[in-house]
């Protein structure tokens, strides 16, 4: 097999063949997702996508720990980068270098991800100092959705140079590669020409240096959930259904089970021992 996926191979990447990402948060969806990609994110969405949460802010580094050991498992080839949660890093850069080494301790990840432009640059640039590969994530940045008023496109008119400004701020801080999250196509073009590092586009653009998507929403898994820059390539959320409809009438039929999924008579128990 290749060898694991750093973030210097990432870096090194930029202009060249797209970086596929996919976020995982469990063993068996890790390896499928490893067999594909070059990155995976045990993202935050792990919050609303695996624990019905709301939104972002109540994921915590137990969450965070729990899912990235369980998807470090499954991995062998893929970069696997792990989210800082909401409150674990914005208080100071101490603060946040403290909680990504007990994420990269505790899970084996090869770089954390936090989200924020400017105001985060002087975190990103003392994590990085002191031996941590970090991604970037500006645009929509969702622990931000209070703030925001919601999950609405970032950087359309005078606030696209603020967002430029976010991410030439990141790659000046030394991150590996910056993930823009809902942008117009055209920033996402111009910041991608712009800075050096690999841009990870997330309903951004095809011209971006990579793309990502959250597993879940690429699979169908959610009925009722598709935003404009999710594509399913599956359909599982209805398939799950019929699947649990099927069995669920088989056995009050007692359809299921039939002989080949009972076990036979032994002498042992034949009469009734
Ligand atoms: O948490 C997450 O899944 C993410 C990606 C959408 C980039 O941050
Ligand atoms: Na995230």
């Amino acid at each position: 097999a290749a060898a694991p996926v750093t973030p210097p191979d990432i870096a090194a990447r930029k202009g060249g063949a797209p970086i596929v990402c996919l976020t995982a948060y469990t063993t068996p969806m890790a390896q499928i997702v490893d067999r594909h990609c070059d990155l995976v994110l045990v993202g935050d969405s792990v919050g609303m996508v695996m624990h019905g949460l709301p939104d972002t802010l109540g994921v915590t580094m137990e969450m965070m720990i729990l899912h990235g050991k369980a998807v470090r498992r499954g991995l062998a080839h893929a970069l696997m980068v792990i989210d800082l949660p909401f409150g674990a890093y914005e208080e100071s850069p101490e603060q946040a270098f403290r909680n990504a080494a007990i994420l990269m301790r505790e899970t084996g990840a090869g770089a954390v991800k936090l989200e924020g432009g400017t105001h985060m640059a002087p975190t990103i640039r003392h994590i990085v100092q002191r031996g941590i590969p970090v991604m970037g994530h500006i645009g929509l940045t969702p622990q931000s959705v209070n703030a925001l008023g919601g999950y609405k496109v970032r950087g359309r008119g005078a606030e696209a140079q603020a967002i430029l400004h976010d991410a030439q701020a990141v790659a000046e801080a030394g991150a590996f590669s910056v993930v823009a999250e809902k942008i117009p196509d055209i920033l996402a073009r111009r910041i991608t020409s712009d800075i050096r590092i690999p841009t990870i586009g997330i309903g951004a653009s095809a011209a971006c240096d990579g793309q990502i998507l959250v597993v879940d929403d690429m699979l169908g898994m959610f009925a009722d959930f598709k935003p404009k820059f999710v594509k399913r390539y599956a359909n599982l959320a209805a398939d799950a259904e019929a699947a649990v409809a099927a069995y669920a009438a088989e056995v009050r039929e007692r359809q299921f089970p039939s002989s080949e999924h009972v076990f036979g008579e032994t002498t042992a128990s034949a009469k009734g021992a």
